[in-house]
């Protein structure tokens, strides 16, 4: 097998360490998938999981997709991810300091390779703790310790861009759209308010019932349904990943599906059963950009917010470039957002 083979079996990493934390006994698997184009980059889960070997998938997966995130997003970095397998999901504050206590050793023994930053389950106040233990090596910590605070903002910031170009070319400029928003989270929550105040319909839903008065308040449609077998012009998935399975694939009723969640596919074929059912799917990996290029811009490469905003507003230019190769070759936008990763992957300076 190459090393470049990048199918779904492929273990094509650089490492991978899975160990039992020495001080908080939970399971702990770090991957870094890439350093080629610098050092690998992705968030920290904290989540539990049915058994350890659907978390190893998880980071093997996730880590992963981080390279094309970053390649497409044009940051001198590859990818990594970190997924701390919380078993019973009952990490108590004691517990999780612990937990990051030993994350962070994994990390500093890594001597620079992988960054982390907050993801599902953990916090900018997570981040400061695994700053300080590892001596620089996590973003999005606070603003007011200095780092560039949560990226909630940045990301539906970026998935706004690429919703915006992707129904442009779907649809043509000015539709009045229907949008699905699954998940009421802190993005989806974002995306799904501004959508409502620019006058769309929109509707959503959370496994979390609690949400729902807020998102009522903000003129939202309130759904306990599956979004995914209503009919919309747009849905966004904005949950956890795995949404679209090939069964799920053949009976989605909406046009155009894009949104922040990771890993929306099962697997990759499911991405040309969209294609041929004339779904037109945008890769997460380009449209969950703006929290990586928020934080690598403010903190590492010293852009000011302003243009930060510049280049997370570009995710639209990367979508437009994306569809339309697609359309003009034929091919799924998930092989055209690759081709465009290798492109952008050695335009990258080292
Ligand atoms: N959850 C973020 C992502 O997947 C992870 C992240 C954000 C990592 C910011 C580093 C900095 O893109």
């Amino acid at each position: 097998m190459s090393r470049s083979d990048s199918s779904p079996d492929a273990l094509d990493h650089e490492q991978l360490r899975v160990v039992r934390g020495r001080r908080s006994g939970v399971v702990i698997a770090v991957a870094v998938h890439s350093t080629q184009a610098g050092p690998a980059i992705g968030g920290c889960r904290i989540t539990s999981y049915s058994h350890w070997r659907d978390g190893l998938d998880d980071v093997v997966r996730l880590s992963r997709a981080m390279t094309e995130k970053a390649a497409l997003a044009g940051l001198p970095h590859g990818g990594g991810k970190s997924v701390i397998m919380d078993a019973d999901a009952v990490l108590d504050e004691r517990d999780r300091l612990l937990v990051l206590e030993d994350l962070a050793e994994v990390i500093t023994s890594l001597d620079g390779a992988y960054l982390t930053g907050p993801d599902i389950g953990s916090t900018p106040e997570d981040m400061e703790i695994i700053h300080g233990l590892t001596g620089g090596l996590a973003f999005c910590r606070p603003e007011s310790g200095g780092g560039s605070g949560n990226s909630s903002t940045a990301t539906a910031r970026g998935v706004l861009a690429a919703l915006d170009a992707a129904a442009d070319h779907v649809f043509g400029t000015g539709a009045d759209l229907r949008v699905g928003v699954i998940g009421y989270g802190s993005v989806g929550r974002l995306v799904a308010d501004e959508l409502a105040a620019r006058g769309c319909a929109v509707t959503t839903g959370d496994l979390d019932g609690s949400r729902r008065a807020v998102a009522e308040a903000a003129g939202l449609t309130w759904s306990t349904e599956d979004l995914l077998g209503e009919e919309f012009d747009v849905l966004v998935p904005a949950a956890v990943g795995g949404l679209l399975s090939e069964e799920r694939a053949r009976t989605c009723r909406a046009r155009l599906i894009v949104g922040p969640a990771n890993n929306q596919l099962t697997h990759d074929g499911v991405g040309s059963t969209l294609h041929e059912r004339g779904v037109t799917w945008v890769p997460d990996v380009v449209a969950s950009a703006g929290g990586i290029i928020h934080a690598v811009c403010r903190e590492e490469l010293g852009l000011t917010e302003e243009e930060t905003t510049r280049r997370i507003t570009a995710i639209g230019a990367t979508v437009t470039e994306i569809l339309t190769d697609a359309r003009e070759s034929g091919t799924t936008p998930q092989t055209a957002a690759r081709d465009l990763a290798a492109r952008r992957r050695t335009a990258v300076p080292a």
